[in-house]
C-alpha cells in the first residue's frame, strides 16, 4: 500500500479503503453487522451513574457478564478491556504464592512472563513431547507435566497455552487431570480460542477441566482489540478476588468501547455463533484440502479448525515468498515466518475474501519441497530470577555484544510474542544468532 499521508488516520483509512481480504485480527474484519451506524464516539463514555464500574460490577456490565457465564459454562466470566494480558496478569496475580513457581511450556506469551515477574513467580518449563514437525513449538503430553511437577514441589499452578499460535491444541483434559491428582490449579491461556466453546464438539479448555481460562475475544470473535474474558471453573477462585486481580494491573479507565463490543458479541454467541462457526470449519476445511493438493503441509496434532496454518517449504517456497503471492490477490495474512502463513479466518469474512484464497492456492504453482531446518532446542541458563532480572540496572546492547551477559527482558519478534530469550537467561553465541536471524537487532542486558 502506497502511503502519501502521514499519521494513523490516513493510514486506517487508507488500508480499509484498499478492500484487502483480512486473514487477520480482529476478527469482525471491519463487518459485524450490530456495529454497523453506531455512533461510536458518542457511545465512548466514562463510569458515570449508571454504567456501572469494571472493577466492582454490578449493574449493566454485571448483566453482560452473567449471560457470557452462561454461554461458556463457566462459575463467573469477567470482562476485560485490557486485552487477554490483563487477564494473564489477574489468573497469575490469584494464583501466585510467594517464592512460587509455575509449570509451563517454554513457548508461553511474553505477558504472561511479564506477570510472573511482577509477581515474583519463578516458572519451571516442561519442554514438548510432541506435534513438533515443521520446526513448530509442538505440546507437552500429561506425563511430561506430571514428571515436571514432581521436580518442583513449589509449584503453585501449572500454566497451559492452548491452542498455540498455529492452532495446535493441547490435551488439557490430560493436564488437568494431572493438577487434581496434585491439588492444583490448571491456568490456561486461550487467547486463540475464545470460539471453542461454539464448534461441536465443544473444545473450550474450561469446559474440558481449567480452572481458570482467559480468552483474547478480540482475535477470533467480533470483538473490538483489547476485548477479553477471564472465566472462573473452580469454585477455589471468587469473582470478588478475581476483579482485584484485575484491577491490580488494569487501566482505571477501560473502554466502554471495548466493553460494548463484548456486550454485543454476547447477544451473538447467544443466537448465531454455533451456526457459523460450523459453515466456518467446512469452508477452512476445504482450503486445508485445496492447500495439501498444492504440496502446503499442516500442523502435526489436534489442530483448531477454523484456523488456517499452511507450511510452505513442503510446497517449495518461503513463507514470505507465499505471503507476497497472497497479497498479490489481495490478502493480507495473520502472521508469515521463513516456513509458515498463518491466516486467521472469521465468520466475518465474506464470501469474495475466500473466493480470494481459493483463487491464490489455485493459482499457486508448488516447487521441489525446500528443506525445513529443525530448530535446535537452547534451553538458555537461568542465572537470575525473572524478578531480578528485570529489575536489575541495565543497559541496552547490539545483539551481537550481547553474548555471555544476562538478559533483562524478554525478547520475542511479534506476532506472536513468544520469547526466545526470557529474563534472568544468560545469553549463548547460538542464541544471540538466533536473535539476529530474527532481526532483533538490540537487547536489554543486566549491567
Ligand atoms: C498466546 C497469547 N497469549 C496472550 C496474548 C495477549 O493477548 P492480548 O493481545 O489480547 O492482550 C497473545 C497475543 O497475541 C497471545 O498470542
Amino acid at each position: 500500500m502506497n502511503r502519501t499521508e502521514k499519521g494513523l488516520l490516513p493510514f486506517l483509512e487508507q488500508y480499509n479503503a484498499s478492500g484487502v481480504s483480512r486473514f487477520h485480527m480482529p476478527a469482525h474484519k471491519g463487518n459485524f453487522p450490530l456495529y454497523a451506524g453506531l455512533p461510536l464516539s458518542r457511545l465512548d463514555i466514562t463510569e458515570v451513574q449508571g454504567a456501572d464500574s469494571l472493577y466492582e460490577s454490578d449493574g449493566v456490565i454485571a448483566e453482560t457478564e452473567a449471560r457470557l457465564a452462561t454461554v461458556y459454562g463457566s462459575r463467573e466470566t469477567l470482562l476485560s478491556a485490557g486485552g487477554n494480558t490483563l487477564c494473564i496478569q489477574a489468573m497469575l496475580a490469584l494464583a501466585a504464592r510467594p517464592g512460587g513457581k509455575v509449570v509451563c511450556t517454554r513457548n508461553l506469551h511474553v505477558s504472561a512472563v511479564n506477570a510472573m515477574a511482577l509477581l515474583g513467580l519463578e516458572p519451571v518449563f516442561v519442554y514438548p513431547d510432541r506435534d513438533r514437525a515443521g520446526g513448530l513449538p509442538g505440546t507437552a503430553s500429561p506425563a511430561a507435566y506430571a514428571q515436571a511437577l514432581s521436580g518442583a514441589p513449589d509449584a503453585c499452578a501449572v500454566y497451559l497455552t492452548t491452542p498455540d499460535y498455529f492452532g495446535v491444541r493441547s490435551d488439557v483434559a490430560g493436564v488437568a487431570s494431572v493438577c487434581r491428582a496434585r491439588g492444583l490449579p490448571l491456568l490456561v491461556d486461550n487467547a486463540h480460542g475464545a470460539h471453542l466453546r461454539f464448534l461441536s464438539p465443544d473444545r473450550h479448555p474450561l469446559s474440558l477441566g481449567a480452572s481458570l481460562c482467559a480468552d483474547s475475544a478480540h482475535k477470533t470473535l467480533p470483538v473490538f482489540t483489547g476485548g477479553a474474558y477471564l472465566h472462573i471453573g473452580d469454585p477455589a477462585f471468587d469473582r470478588a478476588a478475581a476483579k482485584d486481580a484485575m484491577a491490580l494491573f488494569g487501566s482505571t479507565s477501560p473502554s466502554y468501547l471495548t466493553m460494548l463490543s463484548l456486550d454485543a458479541c454476547a447477544s451473538y454467541l447467544e443466537t448465531d455463533a454455533r451456526r457459523d462457526f460450523a459453515a466456518l470449519c467446512q469452508t477452512v476445511a476445504a482450503l486445508e484440502a485445496l492447500a495439501v493438493s498444492k504440496g502446503f503441509s499442516l500442523p502435526a496434532g489436534d489442530r483448531d479448525p477454523a484456523r488456517l496454518s499452511l507450511g510452505t517449504l513442503s510446497a517449495g517456497c518461503t513463507g514470505e515468498r507465499f505471503a507476497r503471492h497472497l497479497r498479490a490477490h489481495g490478502v493480507e495474512p495473520e502472521y508469515v515466518s521463513n516456513g509458515w502463513v498463518v491466516l486467521l479466518p472469521s465468520p466475518f469474512n465474506t464470501p469474495a475474501d475466500f473466493d480470494r484464497l481459493r483463487q491464490a492456492l489455485d493459482a499457486f504453482i508448488p516447487a521441489p519441497p525446500l528443506p525445513c531446518p529443525v530448530p535446535e532446542d537452547l534451553h538458555p541458563a537461568r542465572v537470575m530470577t525473572l524478578r531480578e532480572a528485570v529489575l536489575a540496572p541495565c543497559e541496552l546492547l547490539p545483539v551481537a555484544r550481547c553474548e555471555g551477559r544476562v538478559a533483562a527482558c524478554a525478547k520475542s519478534p511479534c506476532p506472536p510474542g513468544v520469547p526466545l530469550v526470557m529474563p534472568g537467561e544468560k545469553i549463548t553465541g547460538k542464541l544471540k544468532n538466533l536473535l539476529a536471524d530474527y532481526g532483533l537487532n538490540a537487547l536489554k542486558v543486566v549491567k
